[in-house]
């Protein structure tokens, strides 16, 4: 028996050894792109039939020899925590969850004969009180954990569940803020629509990559919190996929709202460094579940990786009545700031959960001590160092000296962009309670949408 045990691992490790020549996952071939909706847009029979397809990946047997895999869905989780450290925090991010994210969707209709497409979550839209989104309603991803009870999902589908990455536990759901009666402020700052605006004005890819990266996405996994909080557990929470999939579309946005550049790869291989050495030609690893994957053949994803990639984005179910003040500006300022009563030796915790260091769910947050002041320098790092088309990207691309010049212009418009922002008086919020909020004139987000919209005119930078 155990004999038996032993040599169907080794089998089953051979395959994934010898560099796993083909995928475990058979795509079906692209004729026409499909599109991927918000989780809204579908009716109640498409979202039930999602959900209930999770449900079955997660029973559905391991096919990868993770000895832990209790499912195909806890193997995905594996592959994820195998390959953090060049999935983020690096140029990766964005091309490495680009396919890891279809791998998913096409294992849920190759196993669980789901007909749909992967739907997104429209952070944005929710970003004044997630919480309170009907994503999280006991109908379909459950709400927040048990704060009594180590954060256990008790609601929804998923309520009682158990993950088994890193160490097994209880499948978890924290929401940061959003204990406070319904009025904390989960940092929808750093997911707005207006700081969506700002993020895709970025003109190169190492700046966009960074800005979506740093602020949306890692506020996202602290803000919901429990699983979602750690590099290593995240994809235990099924809201995962939804969260990368909107990450996803921003930059399928991006790269169709910047056709000169769209396609263009920079920015630094190793996590914490600034080696700029990333390439197209780069591989990516995927731990058994697809031969390794260069950066170059996920960049079209109407039509790429041989049928694997073959979607585009709809437009979403459009602006929110956002009337919080804290949501009014973009923050232009990239340096999170440290919570009070935490030491300051992030970068090894960094690694380990998404972005922003929390407190313990023991310690009730307080709105009214240590007040951490503003920044002073309100401009954004990004726009010095990364910003900037480099040389390396305009000879790579072989680019006339008038796509270089207009992107130059673009680049020059941006700063000005930030420093009228920043003239205006609309300093960058936070948003977590620890910054001072700006009494300004801000009367909703039509009207403030209408004053940037207006700004943007006056300096020739169209919306996209
Ligand atoms: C299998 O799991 C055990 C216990 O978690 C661990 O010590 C061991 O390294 C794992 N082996 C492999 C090949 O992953
Ligand atoms: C805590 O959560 C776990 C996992 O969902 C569950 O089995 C257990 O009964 C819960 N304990 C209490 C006291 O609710
Ligand atoms: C919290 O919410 C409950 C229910 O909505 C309400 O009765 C209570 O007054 C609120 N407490 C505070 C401090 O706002
Ligand atoms: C970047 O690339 C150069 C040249 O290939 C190499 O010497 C260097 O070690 C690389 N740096 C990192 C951090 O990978
Ligand atoms: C993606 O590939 C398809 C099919 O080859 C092509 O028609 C389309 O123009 C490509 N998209 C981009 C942005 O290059
Ligand atoms: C927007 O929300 C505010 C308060 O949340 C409410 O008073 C207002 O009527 C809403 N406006 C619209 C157009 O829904
Ligand atoms: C670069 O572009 C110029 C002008 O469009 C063209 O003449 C030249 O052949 C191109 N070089 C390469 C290497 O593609």
């Amino acid at each position: 028996m155990l004999g038996l045990l032993l040599c169907t691992l080794f089998l089953f490790a051979v395959g994934v050894l010898t560099g796993a020549a083909q995928s475990l996952l058979l795509p079906p071939t692209c004729s026409q792109p499909r599109t991927r909706v918000e989780f809204r847009e579908l009716d109640e029979s498409q979202r039930q039939a999602y959900l209930s397809a999770v449900g079955c990946l997660r029973q559905y047997p391991s096919q990868l020899p993770f000895n832990g895999s209790r499912s195909f869905y806890d193997d995905l989780v594996a592959v994820h925590l195998n390959n953090v450290a060049k999935a983020h925090d690096v140029a990766a991010f964005l091309p490495w969850h680009r396919p890891f994210i279809a791998f998913f969707e096409v294992a849920l209709s190759q196993f669980c004969g789901y007909t749909g497409t992967l739907p997104y979550w429209d952070w944005s839209y929710d970003s004044q009180q997630p919480e309170r989104s009907p994503l999280f309603t006991d109908a379909y991803f459950g709400g927040n954990g048990d704060t009594a009870n180590n954060s256990c999902l008790e609601t929804g589908p998923f309520a009682g569940e158990s993950a088994i990455y890193p160490q097994p536990h209880c499948l978890s759901r924290g929401f940061f803020f959003g204990d406070n009666n319904g009025t904390g402020d989960m940092m929808g700052a750093q997911y707005s629509p207006i700081e969506m605006e700002w993020v895709l004005r970025h003109t190169t890819y190492d700046a966009f990559r960074q800005a979506l990266e740093n602020h949306p996405h890692n506020m996202l996994h602290t803000a919901l919190g429990g699983d979602m909080l750690g590099l290593v557990s995240s994809v235990n929470d099924p809201i995962f996929w939804l969260h990368h999939c909107n990450l996803d579309r921003w930059w399928a946005r991006w790269q169709l709202a910047n056709p000169d550049v769209g396609d263009t790869y920079s920015g630094n291989v190793e996590s914490g460094m600034n080696d700029n050495n990333a390439s197209l030609t780069d591989l990516m690893h995927y731990s058994g579940i697809h031969p390794d994957i260069t950066v170059e053949s996920v960049m079209n994803f109407t039509n790429g990786l041989d049928g694997l990639l073959c979607y585009t984005y709809s437009d979403s179910i459009g602006n929110p009545n956002i009337t919080n003040t804290e949501l009014q500006t973009p923050i232009t300022d990239d340096r999170i700031p440290v919570l009070p009563g935490t030491n300051t030796d992030a970068p090894t915790r960094r690694r380990r959960s998404h972005g922003l260091r929390r407190r313990s769910s023991s310690t009730t947050p307080t709105k009214s001590k240590s007040i951490t002041p503003p920044p002073t320098d309100r401009s954004s790092p990004l726009l010095s160092a990364h910003a900037r088309l480099s040389a390396s990207t305009i000879a790579a691309k072989n680019m006339s000296a008038a796509q270089v010049s207009r992107i130059r212009a673009q680049e020059v418009k941006v700063d000005v962009f930030l420093e009228r922002v920043n003239a205006a008086g609309w300093r960058s919020h936070a948003a977590i309670g620890q910054w001072v909020p700006e009494p300004g004139s801000f009367v909703g987000f039509e009207e403030w949408k209408r004053k940037v919209d207006a700004l943007l005119d006056a300096i020739g930078l169209p919306p996209p």
